[in-house]
């Protein structure tokens, strides 16, 4: 890319932090645009980026590992613009970040994708889980696909309130309550039988570094989904879930069937859209295979929170398949999953 292109990309991903509402987290790339030049490694190595700088998420690679640096005390002046410090004026942070600049270790930073699990995204896939409780009258098995670090298989941990009402566990050692719009979900029992995951590059959280690899990509200015975090990771940790390393389709091919007396459930969030062509085309065609043979005894479902379109800038949706039953388009929601809008399986896909 053309060094212009690169600090437009850089303030491209500044307005998209400023629409998911992380204000601070945007004027880190606008003065990031402004200040990164060639008189370090790391300026270098970004101004000079070989590859499409936005689909590389690479401001998102950068601001992480200043952020990791800030985190672990390392560039204090920069940690000082975060909270719960004062908003930094202008020339702090752009002091701060040109100093941190001079660290070679963002090096090893820009050099991989952001790899991140939100936890939040939990309040969207639950309501779901909900209705297909609800519907199958079954206790259900979990396979997530694109699991990351595994953190939503967990969702049953979790305490929610849902459209004013409480859902899950009253002891849960975090609670989700995203802004709800609609009804509340079906207040159906639900018992989770076993829970499975597989992820290309699944993430280990019983390795502190990967644990901390995973907190630096959380935006500074959101403590919120920090505490969120840590309390998730925190519980995952005493009780971890295996993760197999594989691609989803591969995945889904040879472990994917029904069974007697139990509700089989396929989900996934924000993960399609990274899989290639071939590999959702495989998994759809295994869904519909096996739903074929899915029974009421035996049902399958498959819950998609997913950009319907990822090329468009239309909010993601919560989306069931179940086979039998149909299919249900259950809520518009928000990427983290902050908001809800939900329209519960009375809507037709
Ligand atoms: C944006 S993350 C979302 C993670 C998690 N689902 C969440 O909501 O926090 C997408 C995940 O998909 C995984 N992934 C990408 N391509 C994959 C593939 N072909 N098979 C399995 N996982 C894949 C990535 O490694 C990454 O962990």
């Amino acid at each position: 890319m053309a060094e212009a292109d690169v600090r437009t990309v850089f303030a491209k991903q500044g307005d998209w932090c400023r629409r998911l509402d992380a204000p601070l987290v945007g004027r880190v790339c606008d003065t990031l645009a402004r200040v990164l030049d060639d008189s370090t490694a790391t300026g270098r190595a970004v101004l000079g980026w070989p590859g499409d700088g936005f689909a590389d998420a690479l401001p998102m690679r950068l601001v992480g590992g200043l952020n990791a640096l800030a985190r672990r005390g390392d560039l204090p002046a920069l940690a000082a613009c975060y909270p719960p410090n004062p908003s930094p004026t202008d020339a702090a942070l752009a002091a701060a970040l040109a100093a941190g600049l001079h660290d070679d270790r963002l090096l090893d930073w820009i050099a991989s994708a952001p790899q991140t699990n939100e936890v939040a995204r939990s309040g969207v896939l639950m309501p779901g889980l909900l209705v297909i409780a609800q519907m199958t009258g079954l206790p259900v098995a979990l396979f997530e696909l694109g699991a990351s670090a595994g953190l939503n298989l967990r969702l049953d941990d979790y305490g929610y309130v849902l459209g004013g009402q409480r859902f899950g566990r009253a002891d849960a050692p975090l609670t989700l309550a995203p802004k709800w719009d609609g009804a509340p979900p079906p207040a159906a029992p639900l018992k989770v039988v076993a829970r499975r995951g597989v992820d290309l590059n699944p993430l280990d959280l019983r390795d502190p570094a990967t644990r901390e690899k995973l907190m630096a990509f959380v935006w500074p200015e959101q403590v919120e989904r920090v505490h969120r975090l840590e309390s998730a990771i925190a519980a995952f940790v005493a009780d971890p879930v295996a993760l197999d390393r594989a691609d989803a389709a591969d995945w889904v091919e040879s472990v994917i069937a029904t069974s007697d007396g139990v509700a089989t459930v396929v989900f996934h969030s924000i993960a399609y859209q990274y899989f290639p062509t071939a590999t959702q085309a495989r998994i759809a065609a295994h869904m519909a295979n096996a739903g074929a043979a899915a029974t009421a005894a035996a049902p399958l479902a498959w819950l998609r929170f997913e950009l319907d379109d990822a090329s468009a800038e239309a909010p993601p949706t919560l989306r069931l398949t179940l086979w039998p039953g149909g299919e249900y388009l259950l809520a518009r929601t928000h990427p983290h999953g902050a908001v809800v809008h939900w329209l519960g399986a009375g809507s037709p896909a």
